[in-house]
């Protein structure tokens, strides 16, 4: 198949295009390169052993994804560009609805525009909200979002859908097929150390956290909370390997395929990890020492989050393979070979 994936210099996009092009399709970038850089691509051509194509450009321009679809024939999408700091949704609201919801609303038009109507979302499992019960099947209801990146995450799975319910209704014989997929905790990175996760400024999340404190940038983690109902206190999530992540990309164009309608599959590993346990682990795996101290709890963060991912084992035959102890290896492995990212 011939994709275009928007978003795919960064982390998530960037593995992805590698398990694409291993697996015999070809694999369009579009990037604004707001937060990757172009050297990834330099990168990606050593991985696989081919010029991947990529255009340099944002989803809301409108004149620019017109240029695109014409020059292409796409059989699907694979769409991750947008904003993704959830506490800097919180202070830019308006920016991350323009650039999700605006630049998603305008990649869909061109896309039906040109009768490309298979799509592949990057969801989250933030759209479940505080969960009632864990593990968290896709039939969970969806619970309240927190800040408005989550809810440019859940209200684009309802967009994506309100489309397919209304080729239905019209018996559009054209009608559009749509994988939500909803992530987990992504870490880890390529085997090659050539690509891996590259944030800028002082990384939100932990993992990036931590190896910056393992190589030296930053001087001590801060455990964002040991008073919640857990084992140790700290906040369990379902962390899990970028390259499982990625392959499930690969299995999801099987349903798109099959003409899905619309699918929804969380991608976790379906264990969970409290911070202290991450620590441990990436400690244990790379010979190091994270100085770490306990501080107040983050706001917005919940105590547990974790997935049931039977649902994509069953339908797209995609278990995640990676170890704890792989992702705290790959992760470092990435750092240290790149202290100052790409
Ligand atoms: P990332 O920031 O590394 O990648 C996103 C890419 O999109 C970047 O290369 C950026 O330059 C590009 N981009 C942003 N806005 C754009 C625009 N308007 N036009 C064109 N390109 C644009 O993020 P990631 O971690 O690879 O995440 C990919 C997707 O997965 C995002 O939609 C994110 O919300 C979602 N997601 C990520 C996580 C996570 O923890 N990383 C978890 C759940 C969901
Ligand atoms: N944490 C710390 N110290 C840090 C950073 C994080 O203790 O410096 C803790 C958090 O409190 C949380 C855990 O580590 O308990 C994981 O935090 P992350 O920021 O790495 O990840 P989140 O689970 O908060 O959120 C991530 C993405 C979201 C996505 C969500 C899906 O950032 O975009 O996973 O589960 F929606």
């Amino acid at each position: 198949m011939k994709i275009l994936v928007t978003g795919g210099a960064g982390y998530i996009g960037s593995h992805t295009v590698i398990e694409l092009v291993k697996a015999g399709h070809e694999a369009v970038i579009l990037d604004n390169f707001s937060n990757s850089r172009p050297e990834v691509l330099k990168r990606l051509e050593k991985i696989t052993g081919t010029a991947i194509r990529c255009y340099e450009a944002d989803i809301r321009d409108r004149e620019a994804l017109e240029k695109v679809f014409s020059a292409n024939s796409f059989d699907c999408c694979i769409h991750f560009a947008g904003l993704k700091a959830v506490g800097e949704s919180v202070i830019k609201p308006w920016e991350y609805y323009d650039n999700n919801i605006g630049g998603t609303l305008v990649l869909l038009d061109v896309m039906r525009k040109h009768s490309c109507k298979n799509i592949i979302f990057s969801s989250s499992a933030t759209v479940y909200g505080n969960p009632t019960t864990v593990p968290i099947s896709e039939e969970c209801p969806k619970g309240k979002c927190t800040n408005p990146y989550g809810q440019t995450k859940s209200m684009l799975e309802e967009i994506l859908t309100d489309l397919h319910t209304a080729d239905i209704k019209t018996n559009n014989p054209n009608c559009w097929n749509i994988v939500l997929l909803r992530y987990f905790n992504p870490i880890g990175a390529h085997k090659s150390g050539l690509i891996g996760e590259d944030p800028k400024g002082i990384p939100n999340n932990l993992m990036p956290y931590i190896t910056q404190v393992a190589v030296g940038k930053l001087a001590c983690l801060t455990v964002f909370g040991d008073d919640y109902d857990t084992p140790d206190g700290t906040g369990i999530r379902d962390y899990i390997h970028v390259v499982d992540l990625a392959k499930g990309h690969v299995k999801a164009l099987s349903a798109i395929e099959k003409k899905c309608g619309v699918a929804v599959y969380n991608l976790g590993t379906g264990t969970g990890y409290s911070v202290l346990d991450i620590v441990h682990a990436f400690e244990k795996a790379n010979s190091v020492t994270i100085p770490y101290k306990i501080g107040p709890r983050r706001p917005g963060d919940i105590a547990v989050c974790y997935s049931n991912p039977e649902k994509a084992a069953r339908e797209l035959g995609w278990v995640a393979e990676n170890t704890i102890v792989d992702m705290c290896r790959d992760s470092w492995n990435w750092q240290k070979n790149n202290p100052d990212g790409f």
